[in-house]
């Protein structure tokens, strides 16, 4: 089973922004006809508007697919309209932080098969890293056809319990955001070095960016990279000493911005 399931009975996408609008750009790059898609959103773009979905239109009766990406906060709000398509022969799958399977299977009823996911900000440009995990009555083509949907924005990687989801969100969910602060941190001290602020964030930024890439692409892990370009007593050793510290460099640093972000995520879904 793969796209043509969810091009012959359709798809519905409950909120459409960043991220919803980022996954159904891919599918519909990827040859996903628009008439195959129902989006629900209040104020939908002009981009929506535009690209030939149904837009707030009668749902179809029996859609392969209800891919819900609204905030969590709008879920109560959102949902009910959607419980009549619970209950199996529908698969739900959530891109929504802290939203539990348990309080899905609440709302949608035991007999629902859902995936519950999480994407981070990359994805708008197709770079992003999708982690999922299905309930006890999702099948082995549900999570395909879960992972195919989410492959359309980037890499998708498969957990083997729910509980793993805080952990993902501390590391690739908010990940995003320590990379981005690298990278102005980076700036601001090639600034403090004497720097133009302009040609220390070019430098800062094209730096994070190449050496991610680079990380990504090569065969060595990312460990081999760092010791390949540190030659004994040159300009990288000065600096990884300071950075690999034990006590206050990056590894103790980094452990508890993560364990920090993993346990707020725990914190957030038993709100
Ligand atoms: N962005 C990310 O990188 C990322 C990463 C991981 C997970 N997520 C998850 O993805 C979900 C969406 O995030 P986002 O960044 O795409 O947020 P967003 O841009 O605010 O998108 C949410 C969309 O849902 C709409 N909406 C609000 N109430 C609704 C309702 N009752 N029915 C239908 N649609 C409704 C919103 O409309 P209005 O703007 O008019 O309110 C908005 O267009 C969140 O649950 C978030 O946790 C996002």
């Amino acid at each position: 089973m793969g796209m043509e399931v969810v091009a012959d009975q359709g798809l519905v996408l409950l909120g459409c922004g960043k991220m919803g609008s980022a996954m159904l750009a891919g599918w519909l790059n990827g040859g996903l006809p628009p008439v195959s898609v129902w989006v629900i959103d209040p104020n939908p773009s002009d981009w929506v508007m535009g690209s030939g979905v149904h837009v707030n239109a009668p749902l179809p009766e029996r859609p392969a697919i209800v891919l819900i990406a609204v905030k969590p906060q709008m879920m109560g709000d959102a949902l009910p309209s959607l419980v009549k398509l619970g209950g199996g022969g529908t698969l739900f799958v959530s891109v929504a932080a802290g939203t539990s399977i348990a309080t899905y299977e609440e709302i949608l009823g035991a007999g629902t098969p859902i995936i519950r996911a999480m994407p981070n900000t990359p994805a708008a440009i197709g770079l992003g890293i999708t982690a999922l995990i299905g309930n006890g009555v999702a099948t082995g083509t549900d999570v395909d056809l879960a992972e195919l949907l989410l492959s359309a924005v980037g890499q998708t990687v498969r957990l083997d319990d729910e509980a793993e989801m805080d952990a993902v969100t501390g590391v690739s969910g908010s990940g995003p955001a320590y990379v981005f602060h690298l990278i102005e941190t980076l700036a601001a001290a090639g600034e403090a070095q004497g720097l133009a602020p302009d040609l220390a964030m070019t430098l800062a930024r094209a730096t994070v960016a190449g050496a991610g890439v680079l990380a990504e692409q090569a065969e060595e892990s990312p460990a081999q990279l760092r010791v390949n370009v540190t030659s004994p007593n040159g300009t990288t050793q000065a600096a990884l000493e300071v950075l690999m510290d034990e006590s206050d460099g990056f590894p103790a640093l980094m452990m508890r911005a993560v364990a920090a972000a993993t346990d707020r995520s725990k914190e957030l879904s038993r709100d």
